[in-house]
């Protein structure tokens, strides 16, 4: 059957078959350590899942307003205004099948062929491809591992031209694990700031997950808060990270101000889905409610303390190079002095890619490598750090053992 090109020539997700993969070795009977996909271990916090359930029970199973509801419009609203200093309101909010399907919006909505979108890299395996599917061109800005992989305002102006649509910055980030200090982000702004046409894409997705326990002081912020970008900054983020609710696919965008970007992107989201499932929507008031804090906070203290674990455990490994993680729940260690030997089993080890097959294939570790996370990632791999710290230990023990017999 005929397919698209602009489809085919769209690459799978990475993260997205590193899990297939371990899920097929595991059904053979093999004992996997998976440490590939994104996504908390933690249940969703029970009152959020009985705010669904009571939604269901009070029928709440008909259409609503693409966007959502303005009850739970109106918690996003009230969440990024109160928590993250964004001038909005309900209007200004729509509610979608994930931050993924925010992103494939906003792109649609914004992008015309040959508009370029600045990268700062490595980043998520699938801004890349959904910019390319809006018909726009990716620039890579490389952030180099040697300055904590964070890009700096001199680069990113070096690579902003009048054609620049969008720039689009993930702090904390997937796959570093790092955090952008509120300075440093302030310093990004000022340069988009000087090209009027240009919009910020902020993928929040992480907020919460940030640890000034291993970073002292260190806090997540909104560029849309600050009055210069306020209505130049589109705002992503939603359930899955911070809630532990992947499965649920809820995310939202926010862009604020008189431009009529929201209810272009609005009406281009009634063509495809409408709104996410009805009785979602008082779960997202719940989620968004102070009732939810506290778990959220505990499971962030539970990472922090795994991202120290795993840090000393990569660090420990003599052939890996490392960034401490501040954010999110990934490390993204350097195997480049692994390249050119070979592994117990007899591989050839040439890239990050090579590296993690003969891991998943010989000692039964699932992780991400790099190559899909940008031109300068091809010699990283990726470690998810959410699972429990005996899970942790067990396969940080296996990557040493694996890396070490390398010759
Ligand atoms: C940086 C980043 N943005 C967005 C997403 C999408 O999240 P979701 O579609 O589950 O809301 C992810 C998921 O891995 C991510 O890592």
């Amino acid at each position: 059957m005929k397919v698209s090109s602009r489809v085919h020539r769209m690459k799978e997700s990475s993260t997205l078959a590193v899990a297939a993969r371990a899920a097929a070795l595991k059904k053979e009977g093999a004992d996997i350590v998976a440490f590939g996909t994104g996504e908390p271990d933690f249940d969703t916090p029970s009152n959020i899942k009985d705010a669904a359930i009571e939604g269901l029970r009070a029928g709440l199973t008909k259409y609503v307003a693409t966007p959502g509801t303005l009850d739970a419009r109106t918690a996003v609203a009230g969440k990024l205004r109160d928590e993250n200093g964004i001038p909005c309101k309900a209007e200004h909010i729509s509610i979608t099948a994930g931050a993924k399907h925010a992103l494939y919006l906003v792109l649609q909505t914004l992008i015309d062929p040959g508009d370029e979108v600045i990268l700062p890299t490595p980043a998520w395996v699938s801004y890349r491809p959904l910019i390319e599917l809006a018909g726009g061109r990716c620039v890579e800005v490389a952030g180099s591992m040697e300055r904590g992989f964070k890009v700096l305002p001199e680069e990113l102006a070096a690579a902003m031209t009048p054609r620049t649509a969008a720039v689009i910055l993930n702090s904390p980030s997937n796959p570093c694990g790092i955090t952008y200090t509120p300075d440093e982000i302030r310093a990004l702004c000022e340069v988009i700031a000087r090209h009027p046409s240009a919009v910020l894409v902020s993928d929040e997705i992480y907020e919460k997950l940030v640890y000034p326990e291993i970073q002292p002081g260190l806090q997540h912020f909104s560029p849309g808060s600050l009055p210069a970008m306020a209505e130049r900054t589109i705002t992503l983020n939603g359930m899955s990270k911070a809630f532990a609710m992947t499965g649920w696919r809820i995310g939202y965008v926010c862009a604020p101000g008189s431009s009529g970007f929201i209810q272009e992107l609005i009406k281009l989201q009634g063509q495809m889905t409408n709104n996410i499932p009805a009785f979602f929507m008082p779960a997202i008031v719940e989620a968004l409610s102070p009732r939810s804090a506290s778990q959220v906070e505990a499971m962030r203290v539970a990472f922090a303390r795994r991202a120290g674990v795993v840090d000393e455990l990569v660090r420990a490994v003599p052939r890996f190079r490392s960034v401490r993680s501040t954010g999110a729940f990934y490390s993204f260690p350097s195997i480049a002095a692994c390249k050119g030997l070979t592994s117990a089993g007899g591989r050839a080890i040439t890239d990050a890619q090579s590296f993690a097959e003969a891991l998943l294939l010989e000692a039964h570790v699932a992780l991400v490598p790099g190559g899909d996370f940008g031109e300068c990632a091809a010699d990283h791999i990726r470690i998810t750090f959410a699972a429990e710290e005996a899970l942790l230990r067990k396969g940080m023990a296996r990557i040493a053992e694996f890396t070490g017999a390398l010759r």
